[in-house]
């Protein structure tokens, strides 16, 4: 289908406002990002990484918010793609997103929790920039290894605080104290109230508790090119017994 820029201006206005920047057919829909012309430079540290022909794979783009990386994922040839979010008014502007930049990608309205009721697994699954939005992340991690992640998981969180790894012991005594106080100690920083203004900031990691969260729900990251991002293989059984809530998939068995 042919739209004017006029039209295009006019449906980017009309469904606002927009979080991901894209161009749609040379129109800008949030070009006053505070991030900047975000997620493309995010995009550009780890683009190269990730195979230029991904024909025949199946992704599963998790909080795909307006479906950048979706499109992304199709223009490098995916065989299905598919972008799911808990918020409809981003699922609407990913759908105009993939119209205009003509990519046949399916979207669907679900949260993270819910994600056995796909009773799928998928070769890529991308799970960029929603970690720190759960009230519960180490359950979201927990159910996507145990429900989706085939192969790869393609992982950004915000990080706040050290970005040192400690050289830590298996176990302490329980007189240990300090220990929690050095920085570098996988902490997850809770947010009552909110962070950048936004009352869904929950939880946000520092480097530690990001990498050591990835661990505990069974990924091995094997690499890590850009400071927040991490690619990760579901390898290691997770500790714990896995998610230990039942997804929706679970509740209708
Ligand atoms: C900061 S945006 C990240 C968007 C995109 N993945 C990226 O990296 O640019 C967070 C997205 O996660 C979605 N989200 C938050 N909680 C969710 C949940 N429980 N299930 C699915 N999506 C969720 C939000 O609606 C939003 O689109």
């Amino acid at each position: 289908m042919l739209h004017s820029n006029a039209e295009i201006r006019r449906r980017i206005d009309a469904l606002g406002p927009w979080f991901h920047n894209m161009e749609l057919a040379g129109v800008e829909t949030a070009p006053d990002h505070f991030l900047g012309n975000y997620p493309l430079i995010k995009w550009r540290k780890f683009a190269d990484a990730i195979p230029a022909d991904l024909s025949g794979k199946a992704v599963l783009d998790i909080g795909c918010n307006a479906g950048f990386y979706s499109i992304e994922m199709k223009r490098r040839g995916a065989g299905r793609v598919l972008g799911i979010d808990f918020d409809e008014a981003y699922l609407a502007q990913a759908r105009f997103a993939a119209e205009i930049a003509d990519c046949d990608i399916e979207f669907q309205q679900l949260s993270v929790y819910d994600v056995g009721a796909l009773r799928e697994k998928f070769d890529i699954v991308l799970f960029m920039g929603v970690l720190y939005h759960l009230r519960h992340p180490l359950l979201a991690l927990d159910l996507i290894r145990e429900h989706v992640a085939g192969d790869l998981m393609i992982f950004q969180s915000m990080q706040r605080g050290s970005t040192e790894l400690p050289a830590l012991d298996e176990n302490y005594p329980f007189s240990t104290h300090d220990l929690f106080d050095r920085p570098e100690f996988p902490k997850l920083h809770f947010v009552e109230h909110r962070y950048a203004d936004d009352p869904t900031n929950w939880w946000i990691p520092n480097r530690a508790c990001t990498e050591a969260m990835l661990r505990s729900a069974g990924f091995e990251t094997v690499l890590h090119p850009e400071q927040e991002v991490y690619f990760c293989r579901a390898a290691n059984e997770p500790a714990g017994g896995g998610a230990v809530y039942p997804s929706k998939g679970q509740l209708h068995d």
